[in-house]
């Protein structure tokens, strides 16, 4: 049977993206065609929903899901940050809208058995894309002390860093650590008393998702994506991404800015010399939020930040010939 996801902030999605009947949409993010669902049905009778995702469970699910519709509906095992070449291959020059929603579907958390919650006796495995090879399993044994430091330090944020790699390299040099449960039991040891007590999360939390993002390349392949975003919209096109923590929303909120910039020069320079050329035209200045509302029946849903841009059309709007400085 094929598994579903509550899709975040699904009418602010719909919103942004603009989607009418033959427009060409790509869900990067397919997870359980939450989002791609409702927006296939808006764009049928002659549109076109190119559906990524990275995982092959995901893509299996989505083949089910969209069985009969494949006039309509492209899917791709693939990661989203090979857009470029995905619309390429497909002869497609490009799309009208282009949505993300990123992290874990539940389906991964909580019936993948791949490890990703820390709840459960599984292997440490947490690839979303299984023909990966390095699983967190391989970090965990094969990497340097202040290589998963750092790992926990970056993408973790995480304060008792040094004492958590410390922990596991003790560990692993009597034992190989095997499942998720035993490594989020050695981390909450790891972590002194009175800072596991103060902290509303679970003491693993940090050091999973830390993993996960490593293990997964998360926000290298962000940042791939958002750099050649604006080329891969059609003139008026929407972009829409869904991101669950700041280390993401940052790397959104920045490349947008550029891309939306008119001048990149030091501040300073009497005239500009960059040339620069806006691309996109913000939607969002401040991210949009899930409501009140939605949190309630999907508390999985708040930390969600919505950024939303639209690709300039040419030549009304980009070519302006620039405004002098100051
Ligand atoms: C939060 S879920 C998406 C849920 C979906 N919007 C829904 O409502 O059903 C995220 C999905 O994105 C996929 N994913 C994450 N990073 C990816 C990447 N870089 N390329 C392709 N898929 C990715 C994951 O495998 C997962 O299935």
């Amino acid at each position: 049977m094929a598994y579903r996801h509550i899709p975040v902030m699904l009418d602010e999605v719909l919103e942004h993206l603009q989607c009418a009947p033959g427009r060409i949409i790509v869900d990067g993010t397919l997870g359980g065609c939450g989002h791609a669902l409702p927006i296939l049905e808006r764009i049928l009778p002659d549109g076109l929903l190119i559906g990524v995702d990275q995982d092959p469970a995901a893509i299996a699910n989505a083949a089910t899901v969209f069985a009969g519709r494949e006039q309509n509906v492209r899917l791709f095992h693939d990661n989203y940050a090979n857009l470029p070449s995905i619309l390429a291959s497909a002869d497609i020059a490009g799309v009208d809208g282009i949505v993300l929603d990123l992290g874990l579907s539940l389906y991964q958390l909580e019936s993948s058995g791949r490890g990703f919650s820390f709840t459960r006796d599984e292997p440490l495995d947490m690839r979303m894309d299984t023909d990966a090879e390095t699983t967190a399993g391989d970090l965990i044994h094969r990497a340097e002390k202040s290589e998963l430091a750092r790992i926990f330090r970056q993408y973790g944020e995480e304060r008792w860093a040094n004492q958590i790699a410390g922990a596991i390299d003790r560990r692993r040099r009597r034992e190989p650590i095997r499942t998720a449960r035993e490594l989020a039991a050695l981390v909450s040891e790891a972590i002194p008393k009175r800072a596991a007590a103060r902290s509303r999360i679970h003491p693993a939390t940090r050091v999973f998702m830390a993993l996960r993002i490593a293990v997964n390349r998360e926000l290298e392949r962000l940042e791939s994506f958002m750099d050649a975003a604006p080329r891969l919209l059609n003139p008026g096109g929407r972009l829409c991404v869904l991101s669950f923590h700041s280390l993401e929303d940052r790397i959104v909120k920045h490349r947008l800015r550029q891309h939306a910039s008119t001048c990149t020069c030091p501040p300073g320079l009497p005239v500009c010399t960059c040339n620069q050329q806006p691309q996109l035209r913000i939607r969002t200045p401040k991210p949009a939020v899930p409501s009140p509302a939605e949190v309630r029946a999907n508390p999985m849903a708040r930390s969600t930040r919505l950024r939303a841009a639209e690709k300039l059309k040419w030549p009304e709007e980009i070519g302006k010939p620039k405004p002098p400085r100051g």
